[in-house]
């Protein structure tokens, strides 16, 4: 995901969602205190718009992210802020840097871990990376629709040579039969003390079907690398396999403009938990 200008101006589903978990767990957020890592941060917009005033005054936050064109654009945007700093970062690499490790008091992830096909690994990177007592609050996607709407159009030909490895991009969650209970053993087994793990339905109203396409074209992975004219009767294609999954309603006060909202339905994971204290680092 590179495509900085496109997911600021459609993120407000991540951001709402987002903004919901650091709400619930506001009170444990403040005393997250010391150097902070906000892993998957995106352009960073988020972590220092959103998260950087619910921590408490003494902490610093550092922005990870695997896109380094998120990270260039997250560093000159946050000039203004002495708190926010942001570092390269791939939170599935096979090896933490190791001026990385232990090098963080708590740690965040939003709307990031879906992206990972190793989840194990990047539970254990995130082990890693923080000092025994760290506190990590993460929420992603366990299921959308929208996935099995890539799995299905990576199978016309006219897309296929483009999306050959949509595996790729599709959360392993989409096969858990129980994602809290399969989710909540691994980060046990990692060696993380859960103190809170679910997995929840959501709800989520797009208000046009121009604002849905601006979503879905933020988000897919697909796009940059088919022609314009390919990627246009794809966005096409795409919308149609979405659409259908979806719960279609007329905007009231706005019938005679044909104007629609789209209903999503999705599911979210939101977990905190604890490196224990007397681990080794
Ligand atoms: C949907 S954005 C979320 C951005 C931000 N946290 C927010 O809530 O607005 C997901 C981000 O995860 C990043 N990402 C994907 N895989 C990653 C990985 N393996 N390591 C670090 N970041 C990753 C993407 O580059 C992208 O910027």
């Amino acid at each position: 995901m590179d495509n900085v200008e496109e997911y600021i101006k459609a993120n407000d589903l991540q951001t709402r969602d987002a903004c919901d978990v650091i709400e619930e767990f506001t009170d444990e957020i403040y005393r997250m205190r010391g150097r902070c890592i906000d892993i998957g941060c995106g352009p960073g917009t988020f972590s220092k718009n959103f998260l950087l005033s619910k921590l408490h005054p003494d902490s610093v936050l550092i922005g990870a992210d695997i896109s380094k064109q998120m990270i260039e654009y997250a560093r000159k945007t946050s000039t203004d802020e002495d708190r926010i700093d942001f570092i390269e970062l791939d939170i599935e690499t096979a090896k933490i840097p190791a001026n990385e490790i232990g090098r963080y008091d708590n740690a965040f992830s939003f709307y990031c871990l879906h992206w990972i096909q190793n989840p194990r690994r990047a539970y254990e990177n995130i082990y890693q990376l923080l000092q025994p007592g760290g506190k990590v609050v993460i929420t992603f996607l366990t299921f959308n629709s929208g996935f099995q709407a890539y799995l299905k159009i990576s199978e016309d030909p006219k897309y296929k040579p483009y999306m050959k490895d949509v595996q790729k991009f599709i959360p392993p969650t989409l096969t858990y039969n129980n994602v809290r209970a399969e989710l909540k053993k691994m980060l046990e087994e990692t060696g993380f003390e859960v103190i809170h793990c679910s997995n929840r339905e959501k709800t989520f109203v797009y208000k046009s079907m121009k604002i849905l396409k601006g979503h879905v074209r933020a988000v897919n992975p697909f796009l940059h690398r088919m022609p314009d004219n390919v990627a246009e009767e794809y966005m096409t294609d795409l919308m149609c396999e979405i659409v259908n999954e979806k719960m279609i309603c007329i905007n009231k006060n706005n019938i005679n403009k044909e104007e629609y909202s789209i209903l999503d339905k999705y599911q979210v994971l939101v977990a905190y938990f604890k490196k224990p204290l007397n681990s080794d680092n």
